[in-house]
């Protein structure tokens, strides 16, 4: 996971319970307390064992801290990249440019770690498709963020998973319908 990431879940616990919280956060991660490079791919085991420990942190289970973590991630993703939200314009304009913008995050010398997780497998007027394949099971926080895309966007639409690799598909699969006005634009 690139350290963009990582920074986001140490940011949301500091900003919801302060610095004392954050030496907790990376105790209970069994890491050393770091700020992350953005654009470096770290291991995914360090991305879990922060995730876990801001379970911990806030006592709640991997549900609520991947909702929690939705809305951090799209509260500040449009404060620290707002071309990105503007060029993209509409939530379609903003989810067709998931793999592009996860494929160009990475620093030169980290582009080799980089894998896809996120993929566009259908794109119609109607709705986009997406497969997520990656061992953070974050497929909750994929719906979610989805879900908050449109909001943000002030669109109507719909966001379901339609096969879960939790649940022993190959994939998970995330369909995001667009309905009324804005729908194909
Ligand atoms: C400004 C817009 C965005 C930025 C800057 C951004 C950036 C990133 C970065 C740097 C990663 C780490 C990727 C990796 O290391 O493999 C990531 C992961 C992820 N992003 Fe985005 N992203 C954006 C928009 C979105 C949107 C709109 C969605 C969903 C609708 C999304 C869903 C995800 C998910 C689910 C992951 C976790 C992948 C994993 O399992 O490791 N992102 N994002």
């Amino acid at each position: 996971m690139m350290g963009h990431i990582n920074n986001l879940v140490v940011e949301m616990v500091r900003d919801a319970l302060g610095d004392d919280a954050v030496a907790d956060l990376f105790a209970k991660a069994e890491l050393e307390s770091r700020i992350y490079q953005p654009e470096v791919v770290y291991p995914e085991s360090e991305f879990q064992a922060l995730f876990r420990g801001a379970q911990s942190v806030f006592g709640v289970g991997s549900d609520d801290a991947e909702e929690a973590f939705a809305a951090y991630f799209m509260k500040r993703s449009p404060e620290m990249f707002p071309a990105i939200f503007e060029q993209a314009g509409s939530a379609r304009g903003l989810i067709e440019r998931i793999p592009t913008i996860h494929r160009n995050f990475p620093a030169s010398a980290s582009q080799d770690a980089y894998r896809d997780k996120v993929a566009i497998i259908e794109s119609t007027p109607e709705r986009i498709v997406l497969e997520y394949d990656s061992p953070n099971q974050l497929c909750n926080t994929l719906r979610r963020v989805a879900r908050i895309c449109l909001d943000y966007f002030g669109e109507e639409g719909a966001v379901h998973e339609t096969c879960c690799k939790k649940e022993g598909a190959e994939h998970c699969r995330v369909v995001i319908e667009f309905h009324g006005q804005k729908a194909g634009v």
